[in-house]
């Protein structure tokens, strides 16, 4: 295994071990959390009680694989815990999501839980977000525009594929992959990003996380 995966192995498990007795726990998406749902699949199988919602279908899929039993915002609209990976993270836990492509439903589960736990590799520490390209996701139609819009903001936004296709995200949107480089003040770049018309969400994730664990070659510890 690369040491990029072992340390993705080790904060995902230790990621796990916050989750208690009888927690909605919000299941994050991407390489990282496959190991955290894996641990769950374990803790459940030793007697462990508790219930997942998934933040896309890909984890859904685990889930099932490793014996993590699903529940619904219908049913459990407050959820305990969150527990997500990241693509880049700065000193002050503000986040860029969504290189997988699950930024909404990965913000929605965020957005609803009491505790948002971020666990990832050494790699994804920055001193300034936006080397990693911003994912947006925008309604399919009248794409062109809306990259056109999000283009004056100091971008190249560019479509993401897949294969010959659109990349087609798990709510039927578009991803625009926005590279800019610095992003000196994420919060003012996430509003502005919000108001143009088109845009679903940005995968800017500021104020949200509380507890951030890293991943590396002494092991897996929190940053705080
Ligand atoms: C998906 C995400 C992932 O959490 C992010 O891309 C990190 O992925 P990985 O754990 O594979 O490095 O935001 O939308």
């Amino acid at each position: 295994m690369k040491a990029e995966d072992r340390y993705k192995q080790m904060a995902g498990e230790k990621a796990a071990s916050f989750v208690q007795e009888g927690m909605i726990v919000g299941l994050g998406s991407g390489s990282t959390m496959y190991w955290m749902v894996r641990k769950l699949g374990e803790m459940v199988q030793k007697g462990l009680t508790i219930a997942g919602i998934p933040t896309s279908l890909q984890t859904e899929k685990w889930a099932k694989e490793f014996g993590v039993p699903l529940t619904s915002f219908a049913q459990n609209p407050d959820i305990d815990l969150a527990i997500d990976g990241a693509d880049e993270i700065d000193p002050e836990f503000r986040l860029i999501k969504g290189g997988g492509g699950s930024l909404v439903r990965e913000k929605v589960v965020a957005a609803a839980a009491k505790q948002f736990i971020i666990a990832a590799d050494e790699s994804k520490v920055v001193s300034v977000l936006g080397h990693f390209p911003l994912p947006v996701e925008i309604v399919p139609f009248g794409f062109e525009a809306t990259a056109l819009q999000l283009g004056k903001l100091g971008c190249d936004p560019q479509v993401r594929t897949k294969g010959n296709e659109k990349f087609v995200t798990d709510n039927g949107n578009f991803i625009l992959d926005c590279s800019f480089s610095r992003i000196e003040d994420p919060v003012s770049l996430h509003h502005k990003i919000k108001m143009l018309t088109g845009v679903v969400e940005t995968g800017l994730f500021l104020n949200m996380a509380d507890v951030v664990i890293i991943g590396d070659q002494r092991g897996a510890q929190r940053m705080n």
